[in-house]
């Protein structure tokens, strides 16, 4: 088998985890910072796809949420979010997915996203396509702003945060259809891919939260940048995706 088969493999089991604590009331949920909070299911999950990988790739490395880094014994590691959407999660909102990308000499070169809520698995490797449930997906054809549906979020530190999104907010709601806030960084990648939005921005981001949507994005005909246009999305914290007509408009409007 290969990577992307074991990874979905493992992805599907994992999203079991999720499915099954759906409904639980007893989530001991604690929190990172004063609106940033964790699950006992997110280390659950954590702890099943980390062991799975490490089990079937003993060699790679692993970048998790939710636990210290571990090295591998050559230059790749898979980088994971085990449960993208907490407070969705926490409040039964079916934005939630496993996030798990695999970087191979500091290029992402897979990624899968799995909401298993809503049974949707994004896939994407390089120079293969995107897909969602096996179904190739591509970025919209939109190349207005004044026709398009944009995505974002807000950091966790926004009580304190002067920078916290809210002015490019307010300007972005100015020139689209309108804006989404949707609680999964992962997923509004997704959501870029299939053309449902045209395009996603988000400052205060982590690696976990953007390495796997961003090669589906690319898979799909979008671009994927920091808000300078340059390819520092993954450990930059800052994130621009979108079609490739809508792009450089978006990012004209990220300067506050
Ligand atoms: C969060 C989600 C959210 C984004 C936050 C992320 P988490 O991830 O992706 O959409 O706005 O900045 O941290 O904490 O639910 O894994
Ligand atoms: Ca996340
Ligand atoms: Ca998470």
């Amino acid at each position: 088998m290969n990577e992307m088969s074991i990874v979905m493999d493992i992805a599907k089991q994992a999203g079991q985890i999720i499915c099954d604590a759906w409904t639980m009331n007893c989530l001991e949920v604690s929190f990172k910072g004063d609106i940033n909070p964790v699950t006992k299911i997110d280390k659950k999950v954590e702890e099943f796809v980390s062991s799975m990988l490490k089990h079937s790739f003993p060699q790679y490395g692993i970048l998790a949420e939710e636990s210290r880094e571990i090295k591998g014994s050559v230059n790749t590691r898979w980088i994971i979010d085990p449960l993208d959407g907490t407070t969705n999660f926490i409040r039964h909102y079916p934005s939630v997915a496993i996030s798990i990308a695999l970087e191979k000499e500091d290029e992402l070169v897979l990624g899968l996203v799995y909401n298993p809520i809503l049974n949707e698995m994004y896939t994407a490797e390089n120079g293969k396509g995107a897909y969602c449930n096996g179904k190739l997906i591509h970025v919209s054809e939109i190349s207005q702003l004044k026709s398009s549906v944009l995505a974002s979020g807000f950091p966790y530190d926004a009580w304190d945060n002067p920078n916290n999104n809210t002015m490019q907010w307010s300007k972005m709601i100015r020139e689209c259809i309108s804006l989404r806030c949707d609680g999964s960084a992962a997923l509004d990648l997704c959501r870029v891919a299939a053309g449902q939005f045209d395009g996603y921005w988000e400052k205060g981001l982590s690696p976990w939260d953007v390495a796997a949507g961003s090669v589906i994005v690319r898979e799909a005909g979008g671009l994927v940048t920091d808000y300078s246009n340059g390819c520092n999305f993954l450990f930059g914290g800052e994130i621009i995706a979108s079609n490739p007509d809508l792009h450089k408009k978006i990012s004209l409007l990220m300067s506050v």
